[in-house]
């Protein structure tokens, strides 16, 4: 568990560095990232290469002790570049050029971009590899970031019948997966197929998840240059990249695939004004962030590299991107800090160093204030620091703290990109936002003080006590069959509306929604009931808790229904079947009634579940055991959860934005070690 930094060396006077790093070392700080935007300090001109002051820099950092991560520049493509090749840059779908001006102006899919970063890796790798204060390298920076995966680029529109030869082999094969048939769009030729924009009515479907697809593969290949070019110029120490929170324009799991580290940037309050809470929730959290928003980020990138995640850069105090830019309650740097750790991360590096005074983001906070002196978050900074030292010097705990990020929770939560993009292209309900849906499955589990493994629908499941499918959409007989085994050797499995209504390819299975999941649920859906704002059909579960659906209601034709239905709308629709250890619920629910829907599952399935009071929420790491609490005043933890012997740190009162840690082994919770 290690604290670090983002640092711009090309931002501040040469004679800071040796202090900046001094005062780094004594606050805690281990790792520090530097590069990533320092293109035009570089290569000034074309061809006008000046490293001299970034080796200076390496020099000091190193020299002080810190280990640094290098970043590619090639999210600041400089004008010298663009002037030269405007080709590169994005467009977007109006037909309007994405330009310079800002950060991230280019098009993945563009050759002469490919050619010209593979250029510039490799000048830096050459220069780097070898390195020993160079611990990791990081890969560009946010790919996607303001809106950049789609394009529609002559580059981009070029490419993309190619992709699609790939993908079907034949034009009959590609007609037919489509049904390109309606409306006469067949084609006869895979370079007829148009980019999905600028069309009178709404484009194919099918053509906008295949270029969504596609947009996506150019993110891959684009990473897979870069790694590809670190190692033929000898690196040989982790890659990683830095994805975001709340964006789901690529395959994230696809990129990972070639990383060494998955990171994420964390910015708790930035990101509560960008999220889908309504006011109330948003006024309560207004300084802290939404409990659920870092953990469930967390627990995604943790999905990705076999465990191995970092946040890359955690916010430190206002940002300058949000609506409007709360200040965060003091105690929650510490908080979010010690929360990405709970949940296994080997690096937290706070953005930014010292707040710039210039510039785009002279609104953002930094651990030091734009004249160099401490910012509000630095005694939180060092009370990390002083408490991880002290975790580390037990010894129990520091062995637990080494390699606990690949145990499995309880709880696994399955989340598909491709599924979230089908429901964006035909949303059929208003407001249906299958990410937001996500969160609050993942919200109503760790409600009930669950630790949970977020997972892609390519992995195995087999020997999670619980499984849970918010909205796996996209279905096919592999998933089907990888559930079933899962359930046979002894999982429960919970299903959300609209899975398994499309197939691949976006078309109604053949067997009718659920489709590939038919024969593990035991329900066929016969019709959609799309819920406007406020169309709330009311419902009884099983324990006589009332709720209602929102948004979405699938309508089942019981002739084909061979589950058992366990509770009903007051219409008499059914909301919640049930069918050898598998259920079927038919809408979104209502956050409580989702709530106890779960928390009756985990009792079928033997998982404890704790009744956290609002805001508290716990996580699990090793034998430590982490409760921390968002809520802007006190709450106490339940009794007997938190034993005398083992504290490392807090009470059973947690004041506003309190982190209480404890040792304890018997964690009845995580009950599949
Ligand atoms: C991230 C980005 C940083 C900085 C930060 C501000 O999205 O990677 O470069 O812009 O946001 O919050």
């Amino acid at each position: 568990m290690q604290l670090g930094v983002c640092y711009y060396p090309e931002h501040w006077p040469r004679e800071r560095w040796a202090q900046d790093a001094r005062d780094m070392v004594d606050a805690g700080i281990r790792v520090v990232r530097i590069g990533e935007f320092a293109w035009s300090r570089l290569e000034p001109t074309s061809g006008q290469l000046e490293f001299a002051w970034l080796d200076d820099a390496v020099s000091v950092l190193a020299d002080a002790g810190l280990k640094i991560v290098m970043g590619t520049p090639t999210a600041t493509p400089p004008k010298w570049l663009v002037d030269a090749h405007p080709e590169i840059l994005a467009v977007d779908e109006n037909g309007a050029v994405r330009g310079y001006g800002s950060r991230r102006h280019y098009c993945f899919s563009s050759p002469v971009y490919r050619t010209l970063s593979e250029r510039i890796v490799s000048l830096m790798a050459e220069r780097y590899a070898q390195h020993p204060a160079i611990m990791a390298w990081q890969t560009d920076n946010e790919y996607g970031c303001h809106d950049t995966i789609l394009s529609y680029s002559v580059a981009a529109r070029a490419r993309f019948p190619q992709w699609l030869a790939a993908r079907y082999g034949s034009v009959e094969a590609l007609n037919e997966a489509w049904g390109s048939v309606f409306w006469s769009m067949e084609v006869t030729d895979f370079t007829q197929v148009e980019a999905p924009v600028g069309t009178v009515t709404e484009p194919h479907p099918a053509i906008v998840l295949d270029y969504r697809r596609f947009c996506s593969d150019m993110v891959v290949e684009y990473n897979r240059l870069q790694v590809d070019t670190l190692r033929t110029a000898g690196v040989s120490v982790d890659i990683v990249h830095n994805f975001m929170g709340l964006f789901t324009e690529f395959d994230h799991f696809d990129v990972a695939r070639d990383l060494d580290i998955a990171s994420w940037d964390s910015y708790p309050l930035g990101f509560l004004e960008r999220g889908a809470h309504d006011e109330a929730t948003k006024g309560f959290y207004r300084q802290q962030g939404h409990p659920d928003f870092a953990g469930f980020h967390h627990d995604l990138y943790r999905a990705m590299c076999k465990g191995r995640w970092w946040v890359m850069e955690q916010q430190p105090g206002p940002v300058n991107w949000a609506i409007s830019n709360a200040a965060p309650l003091p105690g929650m740097v510490r908080l979010w800090s010690h929360e990405a750790f709970a949940h296994g991360a080997e690096v937290v590096s706070y953005f930014r160093w010292r707040q710039a005074p210039f510039a785009q983001e002279q609104m953002h906070a930094g651990l030091l204030r734009p004249d160099g002196t401490p910012a509000s978050a630095w005694p939180e900074l060092l009370q990390v620091r002083d408490e991880l030292a002290a975790m580390a010097m037990h010894d129990d705990a520091s062995a637990q703290i080494e390699a606990p990020a690949r145990e499995r929770a309880p709880v696994a939560l399955m989340f598909d990109y491709a599924s979230i993009w089908a429901c964006q292209i035909q949303p059929h309900a208003e407001n249906f936002d299958a990410l937001e849906l996500h969160l609050s499955w993942y919200s109503a589990l760790r409600r009930l003080g669950l630790d949970i493994d977020i997972v892609s629908p390519c992995d195995d499941v087999t020997g999670y006590p619980l499984v849970v499918l918010p909205c796996q959409v996209i279905a096919d007989d592999a998933l089907a069959a990888r559930l079933c085994s899962a359930r046979n050797s002894g999982s429960r499995i919970v299903i959300g509306a609209r899975s398994g209504s499309r197939t691949a390819d976006l078309r109604i299975p053949d067997q009718l929604a659920p489709g590939a999941l038919t024969a593990l649920t035991g329900v066929t859906v016969d019709r959609v009931d799309g819920l406007r704002p406020a169309a709330e059909p009311a419902l009884t579960l099983t324990n006589g808790h009332r709720g209602h659906a929102l948004r979405w209601r699938d309508m089942l034709d019981m002739q084909r229904t061979t589950a058992s239905v366990l509770s009903r709308f007051d219409d008499g629709e059914p909301a919640i079947l049930q069918q050898n250890s598998v259920s079927y619920l038919t809408a979104w629910l209502d956050e409580d009634s989702l709530l106890a829907v779960l928390e009756a599952e985990c009792r079928d399935a033997d998982i404890a579940t704790v009744a956290l009071p609002q805001g508290v929420r716990l996580r699990r790491r090793g034998t430590l055991c982490f409760a921390f609490n968002y809520a802007p005043e006190s709450r106490w933890l339940p009794d007997g959860l938190m034993p005398e012997s083992g504290r490392v740190t807090g009470n059973q009162q947690l004041p506003a934005a309190g982190v209480s840690i404890w040792r304890s082994d018997d964690l009845n919770v995580d009950t599949n070690k």
